[in-house]
């Protein structure tokens, strides 16, 4: 397949994984790489050093082009980035703050850059800064999309924009990708989907409740980490997100959670400190993470919370990467031929 966004990248087919904390992996990134796509690592749990021995490691799995993701309103997202500009990683995609410096130092040594957005104001800036795409996320999407859905929301951008849009939340087979071309985008990301893989590292009992949940069984709720997220619908996520937010406690369960992302707790209680706007917002992420760790690492849907798309409704088997990449694209091609048809003059 060729699009504008298989041709920026110099991948094989338009399709993503993005990032995803614990999940989106050296050994995950590398497979969708190897299968044609691009895999973006999750940089967020990694101090400086792991992120250095990550990208090295894809670099010993894969020799294709694969990104990083930096959520940069994070503790130590800067100093991950930092590493992958030294380490030259092709693709740097960036989230939650200002990525101008990002742009003018990947474009040195030749990478790209691209910018997750949820609204057209910041699909504008990102592109005036010189972003070379944007990972324009609907309100479908796992975790953190937008209030507006992607059947509305990339076509809006898509016309006013002139970089590539990767379609993202709400995709997860061929129809989807069909119809994200459609919409004018260049190509889809495809978080639940492939965290739904045979090698993603999502704990298998997550993996089957995905599969067995349908599209109705998410909620989209603010209360969970800060910033509005969608999770899988279970006993307990109804609970922590009804749950109105204590500070307190919140801030309390960030500094602990700072040991599970290894970041030093000063680094966290400082990051506080210089975003006083962003104190709340930061002590409620760090305090969902040994939720978010628990659902992913050990399956414990009990005490755990799953960030999950509600592509989750569309999930029902567990392939390998090339397969699910593989069947995309011809699912997509099948049904473009067939769509054809419903044009011809009839007789
Ligand atoms: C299990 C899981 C974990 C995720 N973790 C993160 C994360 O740590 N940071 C982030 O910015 N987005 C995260 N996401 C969101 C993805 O980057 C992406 O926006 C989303 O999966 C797209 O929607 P889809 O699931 O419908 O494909 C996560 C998604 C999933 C499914």
């Amino acid at each position: 397949m060729r699009t504008r966004l298989t041709e920026l990248l110099a991948i094989e087919y338009p399709i993503v994984l993005p990032g995803m904390s614990w999940i989106s992996t050296p050994e995950l990134v590398a497979a969708v790489a190897n299968a044609g796509g691009l895999g973006i690592l999750a940089s967020g749990p990694l101090t400086a050093e792991q992120t250095r021995t990550a990208i090295r490691r894809i670099r010993e799995l894969t020799d294709k082009p694969f990104g990083i993701g930096v959520t940069l309103l994070m503790p130590g997202a800067k100093e991950n980035a930092e590493v992958a500009l030294q380490e030259q990683v092709p693709v740097i995609n960036f989230s939650l703050g200002k990525g101008d410096w990002l742009v003018e130092r990947a474009h040195q040594y030749g990478g790209k850059v691209i910018a997750t957005v949820v609204t057209e104001k910041h699909a504008l800036s990102a592109q005036a800064i010189g972003a070379d795409a944007l990972m324009v996320t609907g309100h479908e999407a796992a975790a953190h999309g937008g209030d507006v859905t992607s059947l509305v929301l990339v076509p809006a951008i898509a016309a006013k924009v002139t970089i590539p849009v990767i379609a993202t939340g709400g995709f997860a087979d061929g129809r989807g990708l069909l119809a994200a071309l459609s919409l004018g985008a260049d190509g889809i990301a495809m978080g639940s989907r492939l965290a739904t893989s045979q090698e993603s590292p999502l704990h298998a009992n997550t993996k089957q409740a995905v599969i067995e949940r349908s599209e109705q069984e998410t909620i989209y709720s603010k209360n969970f980490d800060g910033i509005p997220a969608r999770v899988m619908r279970t006993a307990r996520s109804v609970k922590e997100t009804r749950r109105p937010m204590n500070f307190f406690i919140a801030s309390w369960q960030a500094t602990r959670a700072a040991k599970l992302v290894n970041q030093p707790i000063w680094k966290v209680l400082v990051g506080m400190l210089a975003m006083v706007d962003k104190v709340k917002l930061l002590a409620y992420f760090g305090a969902s993470v040994p939720r978010l760790k628990a659902a992913t690492e050990q399956g414990d849907l009990d005490y755990g919370v799953q960030f999950i798309g509600q592509t989750q409704g569309l999930i029902n088997d567990m392939p390998t990467v090339a397969e699910i990449l593989q069947r995309t694209v011809e699912d997509a091609e099948q049904l473009h031929l067939q769509q054809q048809q419903i044009f011809q003059p009839s007789e």
